[in-house]
């Protein structure tokens, strides 16, 4: 499965040759956690590798955005999480802090949601941090609404979701 190109971007599979530019975006320092550890080159490589194991288990995963031109721009797209002992599906987006609010992150999850509606998920979520507006903006802008809190990955986050229909 793989979302259908946008206007300004395309999707393709994460490959070990991303590794440069998906060390610049794990490892980019974020305005919204300033105090927090920043990913490093080895996350990376882990981040590479657990989207082979997703395309491999569940044929989605996160994809490589770029421009049509090739600009790497980010990551986005699907992974399995699990949410206080559930499994739910959610869409997640990483951009290049260069290219960050010019709209990608939604243009890009806008289609990941439209492939995954399209590929049979019927609940789609984002866990955000609370201090994470920028991300609550993009699944907001999704059709997202905060449904509720959990704990997840050791910290309160909110779930934000949406039911998807068959298109
Ligand atoms: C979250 C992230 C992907 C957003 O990418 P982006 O391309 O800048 O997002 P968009 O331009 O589509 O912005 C969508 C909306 O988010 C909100 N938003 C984006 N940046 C914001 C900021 N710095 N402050 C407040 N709101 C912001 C706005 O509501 C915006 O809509 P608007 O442009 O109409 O005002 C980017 O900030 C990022 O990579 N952050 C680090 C990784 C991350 O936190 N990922 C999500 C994990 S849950």
């Amino acid at each position: 499965m793989l979302p259908e190109p946008t206007a300004r971007l395309r999707f393709r599979p994460m490959r070990r040759s991303d590794l440069d530019d998906m060390t610049a975006v794990l490892s980019a320092f974020d305005p919204v956690r300033p105090g927090e550890g920043r990913r490093t080159r080895d996350d990376a490589v882990r981040w590479i590798e657990w989207q082979e194991r997703n395309y491999a288990e569940h044929d989605f995963g996160l994809w490589v955005v770029e421009k049509h031109d090739g600009t790497f721009v980010g990551d986005c797209g699907l992974t399995v999480q699990d949410v206080e002992g559930v499994p739910h599906v959610e869409v997640g987006y990483h951009v290049l802090p260069e290219l960050r609010r010019q709209g990608h992150a939604t243009e890009a999850a806008r289609s990941v949601r439209d492939c995954a509606a399209a590929n049979g998920v019927e609940h789609l979520v984002a866990l955000i941090r609370p201090e994470n507006t920028p991300s609550q903006g993009v699944a907001r802008n999704l059709g997202m609404v905060l449904e509720r809190t959990a704990h997840v990955h050791g910290a309160e986050a909110f779930v934000f979701g949406m039911r998807l229909g068959q298109s």
